[in-house]
């Protein structure tokens, strides 16, 4: 791939398409093995259809951030606030499986970093299925520390999910 130019940007209603795409795509290489692929397609259909994300769009605690290649977006992030735990949460982070290892996701994890701190948190949280051993391998690598567990429900299939957090600097 060489020399992709890869930009960065806050997401637009024109990306939703696209980004059903990267959750598609990437939720079918990372779960696949785990989650049965009828669970995965509907619990996509349900939370992330055009209404939903016009309504995330709207969500003024919800910021979202799109890497971008040749006009489209090949990577998607998710931050939000959540106003009852006074936690800052990175809440979905996804990148093309073809866009994988170009540091795309380390590019979009200090957008994160930024944001938090522009909206005065000093940690940013996160969850992780515990059977998502890359994921959960790469935000330890960059330091996040995993001392929760809740169940998750995607479809049919109940999952394992880690919380974790990291300080800001
Ligand atoms: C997880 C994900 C966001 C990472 O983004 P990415 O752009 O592929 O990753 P980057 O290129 O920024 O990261 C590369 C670095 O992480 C390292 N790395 C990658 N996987 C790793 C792992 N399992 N354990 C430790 N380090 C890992 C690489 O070796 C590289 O290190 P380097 O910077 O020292 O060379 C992306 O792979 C993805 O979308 N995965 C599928 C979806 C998913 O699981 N999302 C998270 C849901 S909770």
């Amino acid at each position: 791939m060489g020399e992709t130019k890869i930009t960065f940007r806050s997401w637009g209603k024109n990306d939703f398409e696209q980004v059903i795409k990267i959750l598609h795509e990437s939720w079918d290489k990372a779960y696949a093995s785990f989650i049965p692929k009828e669970d995965l397609t509907f619990y996509l259909n349900q939370t992330y259809n055009t209404e939903k994300l016009d309504k995330l769009f709207k969500n003024v605690n919800a910021f979202c951030f799109a890497a971008e290649v040749e006009g489209k977006a090949v990577g998607w992030l998710k931050l939000s606030i959540n106003k009852e735990e006074n936690r800052f949460y990175l809440s979905s982070i996804y990148v093309l499986p073809e866009f994988q290892k170009l540091k795309i996701g380390r590019q979009l994890m200090d957008i994160a970093f930024a944001t938090a701190k522009e909206k005065g948190f000093s940690e940013i949280w996160i969850g992780v299925m515990d059977k998502n051993t890359n994921a959960l391998g790469w935000y330890e690598k960059i330091g996040f520390i995993f001392e929760e567990e809740l169940p998750f429900r995607m479809g049919n299939t109940e999952v394992q999910h880690l919380i974790g957090r990291k300080k800001l600097l």
